[in-house]
């Protein structure tokens, strides 16, 4: 079993590097960390980035956990390869471009690119946000799933995540106590479906829905709370037509043993206990 530590950051391929950055700062409420001809790093910790936009392929993506020990790493790269995975093992300019000290990468069954890495790097310097949205942590992300089960059996049989609750078939599946860090949907795409911010309070929520809207950024859901993880969310679209989510008030998982997931049937109410409904087509881009 290989041991996912948390989540890390994700890649994101592009085609308008400046664009992205205005986005991510002056949007989203990241810190521009780093930016090169063709790499923008951005940040909503301390940590050295979050988010790294890549100048070129818009349909590239891969999503990044940390391990905590290098002989985890040794041990995963392993067990992927008997399991048929084929695995890269970074090199040292591969490393340097991510910031970390060690990884390997992979394909997960839907085709999803996956890296673990060892040692990301921290700044030492905190958080100074271009934008005042309340972000407090990088909060989850979401994969296409063509098949559910083939990904639960790969994601919660040979990765360490747990399933907290279900939608229809969708899953919403922890490493941690924080009730999800990786959100499986169904669908016939392959990547990243959405990408999650924590920020502190409700009143951030909807301070950002205000402004979101003075700034003509399409809301496709929200704001709302989700009944499975408690949290109080609003979906938005960015330029690359990626949803970006904040949300705040995610639920713990304290009783590891006793949780049994719920399942939730396929309706708006499963989604949000408030009333929204998302923009179908826009949500599941
Ligand atoms: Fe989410």
């Amino acid at each position: 079993m290989i041991l996912l530590h948390d989540i890390c950051y994700l890649r994101l391929g592009c085609h308008d590097l400046d664009e992205m950055v205005r986005f991510a700062t002056g949007i989203l409420g990241l810190e521009l960390r780093e930016k090169t001809a063709t790499h923008a790093y951005l940040r909503g910790d301390s940590s050295a980035f979050n988010l790294c936009y890549i100048k070129g392929d818009a349909d590239y993506d891969a999503s990044a956990f940390e391990l905590r020990h290098l002989d985890q790493l040794k041990a995963a790269e392993q067990e992927l390869a008997e399991h048929g995975v084929g695995v890269h093992r970074g090199s040292e300019a591969e490393c340097d471009e991510r910031c970390v000290e060690a990884f390997i990468t992979f394909k997960d069954p839907n085709d999803n690119q996956i890296e673990l890495v060892y040692r990301p790097h921290q700044t030492g310097v905190r958080y100074f946000p271009a934008r005042d949205a309340g972000i407090t942590e990088f909060g989850h992300f979401g994969l296409h799933s063509r098949n559910i089960e083939r990904e639960l059996q790969f994601w919660t049989g040979l990765l360490s995540a747990r399933v907290s609750d279900r939608i229809g078939d969708g899953a919403l599946l922890r490493i941690d106590e924080v009730h999800h860090k990786i959100a499986l949907f169904p669908s016939e795409k392959v990547g990243i479906q959405h990408v999650n911010f924590q920020v502190e309070s409700v009143d951030d929520v909807m301070r950002s829905w205000y402004f979101l809207q003075e700034q003509n950024v399409p809301i496709v859901f929200g704001p709302g709370r989700h009944p499975t993880s408690t949290a109080m969310f609003i979906y938005f679209l960015g330029p690359d037509r990626r949803v970006y989510e904040y949300s705040s008030g995610v639920k713990r998982i304290t009783d590891e043993a006793g949780h049994v997931p719920r399942q939730f049937e396929m309706k708006p109410s499963s989604f949000c206990m408030w009333g929204a409904r998302p923009n179908v087509e826009e949500f599941s881009e």
